[in-house]
């Protein structure tokens, strides 16, 4: 795979990752055919560099944590591994978690990873619970909505998303509220346009 070096700024380091050149060449006509998957993993996400720099900044330091959709740059799961918490990142595609190791190594990060399409659970539950769930840009499909509302909160109490505005946002946080969530919501973060979203479930459903 032909690579390029992307370099994204933290408070006070930077991480130094790998992404595919070119994308779009990834697209597997047959996974797209079966499940519509596009090679979304492949790209530098202006969501994932933002909930990176807002993990670097908080104390995670002994906490399991698991990123849902990291696709191969896994920015907030590094952080958070070097930020001293026990990492889970998770994707449904091989591809985007054998770049996701490659990075985390190249960054003296240690990071697990596994595969989980949010569709099939179940391993990631019978983990459960985690201290924190991380994802970043992972509402920009209306489909996502109804998965990600049935399985974060069976994840954990606490979920930090990063969302760049995509259109079926809104929808998430009016069915994350209805189920109970307490969800503060702050925007105006680096990359601009990116939204930080903290979410509470209640415990227990
Ligand atoms: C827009 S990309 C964001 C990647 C990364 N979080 C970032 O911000 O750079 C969405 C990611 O979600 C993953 N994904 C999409 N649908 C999924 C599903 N149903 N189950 C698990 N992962 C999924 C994709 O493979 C991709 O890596």
């Amino acid at each position: 795979m032909d690579l390029v070096e992307e370099i994204v700024p933290l408070p006070d380091r930077e991480l130094a990752v790998l992404r595919p050149r070119d994308s779009e060449s990834l697209l597997d006509e047959e996974a797209f055919e079966r499940e519509e998957r596009m090679p979304y993993w492949a790209e530098l996400w202006p969501s994932g560099a933002a909930l990176a720099r807002e993990v670097w900044s908080r104390p995670v330091r002994g906490k399991r944590v698991v990123e849902l959709g990291c696709g191969g740059l896994a920015l907030p799961s590094i952080a958070a591994a070097l930020g001293g918490a026990r990492v889970l990142a998770t994707d449904w595609s091989e591809e985007a978690l054998a770049l996701a190791r490659r990075n985390a190594l190249r960054n003296g990060a240690n990071v697990e990873t596994g595969v989980c399409a949010w569709e099939r659970p179940d391993e990631l539950v019978e983990r459960a619970p985690w201290d924190l769930v991380l994802a970043a840009d992972v509402l920009y499909e209306r489909r996502n909505v109804p998965l990600l509302l049935e399985l974060l909160p069976r994840l954990g109490g606490e979920v930090w998303l990063a969302d760049p505005n995509r259109p079926p946002f809104p929808d998430f946080l009016v069915g994350a509220a209805a189920a109970g969530a307490e969800v503060v919501s702050t925007g105006a973060h680096e990359p601009p346009g990116v939204g930080l979203h903290r979410l509470r479930f209640a415990p227990g459903r």
